[in-house]
């Protein structure tokens, strides 16, 4: 039989019947247009996909889905395609929040947030800007881009610093009343680091906070070399202005060159897994705010897959979540979680090459097992580790020999592993940072399927 393309049956669904046609052909010969306008009501009107809700987040009137209203707040409740900014929704890190906090309130230090891709930086970053807003610090965000270059930065973080706090104006003169800022003081042509931190220091009667976030993007050695010399020259003088940096990399010195020699002004701090307990919470944060449940079975099990990283059990939860809503179910179970891992992984597949999916495929069985405890224990070094990593993650000599081994053989063969020889000894990184979320995904998935207990999924613990 002759196969139909989809153009074609629905060009077939949409053509009037036969007897409106002939009705047409009794009639005066009608412009082609005019005829089609014509037959349409006739035509069976197709259903198009609508919003379900409003741009107002209130549910659309015209829609016959009663379910609209629970999956917006689903979709409020686990975000993974975009940080937490709603501090109500943030689970855990109360340690992290609290050593930041207090570096920068009572010891004045710059921080530097670092750590593997989606393991919550920029979240922390906005948690701790609403905490600084309320202690009435000004914040000014920015995150970097390829071409970040310090004057333009600069210039956007002064535009965010009204003239009323500068010492030599105040509330009271005609261009605070006017609106202007700190940037209206600045002279056309590149700004240097001098003259930044000199209008830095001019603050007063408040605490600036500079975020610059996605500080790994930049590739101009020369941005960041001056964004290092700005630290250093705001602690010297200790300006009421702080720089918060955020960005992907598994040490200081891999996000900011020439940072060593002002080390101590600021605090280096890189974020951790979750525990179990605070993904436990960031689920329960979710279950409050969007009214949907979640079993007991099906939280292990988001527990279990995501291993600590944010990215990953949102990404889980919110999927989980819509699995439920479209089977009219009224929690979410194991199984649906089940659905959620087929679901992201084909979401993460999108985001790495074909070769990493393959690679990752045939790693089934223990080398996936020891591959996924490694990147566990490695957490934000993922990106660069050597021999003593694999060492402290592997307190088992049996299983240190055989990862030791795996980690060698792939990174010979160029197998989602690269090897560099420096001056201090060899050095593994993974080839793409997503494979080690999907090889995670694909590892907890293989434990979860149906023909295996959920208890197994203590294994990867083993
Ligand atoms: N403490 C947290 N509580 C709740 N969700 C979090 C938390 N940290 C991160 N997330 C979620 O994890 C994902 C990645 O977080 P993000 O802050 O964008 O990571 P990063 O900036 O490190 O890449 C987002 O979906 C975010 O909503
Ligand atoms: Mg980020």
């Amino acid at each position: 039989m002759e196969r139909r393309s989809a153009t074609v049956d629905w060009l077939i669904k949409i053509r009037p019947p036969a007897t409106n046609a002939r009705a047409d052909d009794n009639q005066a010969p009608a412009p082609r247009l005019k005829r089609l306008a014509a037959r349409t009501p006739a035509a069976e009107p197709q259903a198009l996909p609508r919003f379900l809700m409003t741009a107002a987040d209130q549910a659309d009137p015209q829609s016959s889905d009663e379910s609209a209203e629970t999956r917006s707040r689903l979709s409020a409740a686990y975000t993974p395609s975009r940080p937490v900014s709603d501090w109500r929704m943030f689970a855990g890190r109360t340690g992290v929040l609290s050593t930041l906090i207090r570096s920068i309130e009572h010891h004045r230090m710059h921080a530097v947030i670092f750590g593997e891709r989606g393991i919550g930086k920029t979240s922390l970053m906005h948690v701790l800007a609403h905490a600084a807003r309320e202690a009435r610090y000004l914040i000014v965000y920015i995150s970097c881009g390829a071409s970040s270059n310090f004057d333009d930065v600069f210039r956007a973080v002064v535009a965010g610093v009204p003239l009323l706090f500068h010492r030599d104006f105040g509330p009271a003169s005609a261009e605070a009343e006017r609106g202007d800022t700190f940037a209206d003081l600045l002279a056309p042509g590149p700004v240097s680091v001098h003259a930044a931190g000199d209008l830095l220091g001019r603050i007063s009667g408040t605490r600036l906070i500079v975020m610059l976030d996605e500080f790994d993007r930049s590739e101009s050695s020369e941005f960041k070399r001056n964004i290092a010399e700005l630290l250093k020259n705001l602690s010297d003088r200790s300006v009421r202005a702080q720089v918060v940096i955020g960005g992907v990399a598994a040490n200081l010195t891999e996000l900011i060159e020439h940072i060593p020699s002002i080390q101590r002004n600021v605090l280096a701090l890189q974020v951790p897994r979750m525990t179990d307990e605070e993904v436990r919470s960031f689920i329960g944060n979710g279950e409050a705010f969007s009214g949907i449940r979640f079993s007991e079975a099906a939280v292990e099990l988001v527990v279990t897959a995501a291993g600590g990283m944010p990215y990953l059990a949102s990404l889980l939860c919110h999927h989980a979540g819509l699995v439920a809503i479209d089977g009219g179910k009224p929690a979410v179970a194991a199984e649906e979680v089940a659905a959620a891992m087929e679901v992201a992984l084909q979401e993460l597949k999108g985001r790495i090459s074909r070769r990493s999916q393959l690679e990752s495929a045939i790693l089934m069985g223990r080398p996936m097992r020891l591959l996924v405890r490694l990147s566990d224990a490695l957490g934000a070094s993922t990106s660069s580790f050597t021999e003593d990593d694999i060492h402290a993650a592997f307190p088992r000599a049996q299983d240190l020999m055989r990862c030791r081994e795996l980690v060698e053989g792939l990174a010979e063969e160029g197998i989602l592993l690269t090897r560099e020889e420096d001056e201090w000894g060899t050095n593994y990184r993974f080839v793409e940072h997503s494979a080690v979320a999907y090889l995670r995904l694909l590892y907890a998935r293989a434990l979860a399927l149906p023909n295996r207990r959920l208890a197994q999924s203590k294994a990867l613990e083993d």
